[in-house]
């Protein structure tokens, strides 16, 4: 019996099957998520991210995974132009991506250390960090000033109100079969004027989350180019051994 094709159906189909689990896992309470539509190829993005990054996150939040010369690759500068466009902290390019601030002042600000984002890419995905920056409003009452509807009740503050402006969630009202009300969110409300308009607020949190999608696998682009050449070759193998065996059993009765 010719085995070949039953064998690359099934190989076929746990593929297909291991990608489907896998979208349906990324996809779990995404019903408010917005895309993000980055693309970790762009490097003029990259490095508008990186700027943003190292300005408004770095302060708080390391990348401590993440060595600065290693960005140089991957953003298509120079290692001068990383040591004086985004080397602010740190002292030789070898240097990892760590930040001054002691975690315990840290925690007695914020009842919380900042996390360390380096993988934050990969555990949220950009969708996630492209609504979740989007995505504070305005509350009264808590220390911050404001909530966001991504992660509730956080203790990090809308480090980027200046230039997106405040904005409040208006709430609609959905009454159940069964007589239940309940307020589910509908959309923002801009209170305050940003330094930027809606459509550079989104490019400069893409250009973010791009940063950090990158950062969280720097190889990516490297792993999807080599992942096409190894599908190929081994198309090719197959039809060769395909027929290579054909040709060895042809007399065997
Ligand atoms: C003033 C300090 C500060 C700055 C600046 C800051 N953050 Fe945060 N961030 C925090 C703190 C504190 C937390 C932890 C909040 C909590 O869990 O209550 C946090 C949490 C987060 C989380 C959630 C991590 C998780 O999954 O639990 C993300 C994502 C994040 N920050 C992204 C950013 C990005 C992107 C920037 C830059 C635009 C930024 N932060 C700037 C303080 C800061």
């Amino acid at each position: 019996m010719n085995l070949f094709p039953a064998i690359a159906i099934r190989g076929f189909a746990s593929i297909l099957l291991v990608t489907w689990t896998a979208a349906v896992m990324a996809a779990g309470g995404g019903e408010l998520l917005m895309k993000a539509n980055n693309d970790i190829g762009n490097q003029a993005s990259l490095q508008r991210g990186a700027r943003n990054y190292v300005n408004y996150c770095m302060g708080c939040h390391s990348l401590q995974y993440m060595r600065y010369n290693q960005l140089a690759k991957g953003l298509g500068i120079s290692e001068d132009q990383v040591v004086n466009n985004l080397m602010f902290a740190a002292e030789k390019p070898t240097d990892m991506m760590t930040i001054a601030m002691p975690p315990a002042d840290s925690e007695r600000w914020f009842g919380r250390t900042p996390p360390d984002l380096t993988l934050i890419g990969r555990s949220r995905g950009p969708d996630f960090l492209y609504t979740f920056l989007k995505s504070f409003y305005v509350e009264e009452g808590v220390p911050t000033g404001v909530n966001n509807l991504m992660l509730e009740n956080l203790s990090m503050p809308h480090v980027l109100w200046e230039l997106q402006g405040l904005q409040k969630p208006v709430y609609e009202e959905v009454v159940h079969e069964d007589g239940r009300t309940e307020h589910v969110f509908k959309k923002f409300e801009p209170v305050t004027e940003g330094s930027l308009t809606a459509e550079e607020y989104d490019q400069f949190v893409r250009d973010t989350v791009n940063f950090l999608e990158y950062v969280g696998e720097p190889v990516q682009l490297e792993r999807h180019r080599l992942g096409v050449l190894v599908i190929a070759f081994l198309l090719v193998f197959g039809l060769f051994a395909h027929m290579l065996k054909k040709e060895f059993w042809k007399d065997v009765t």
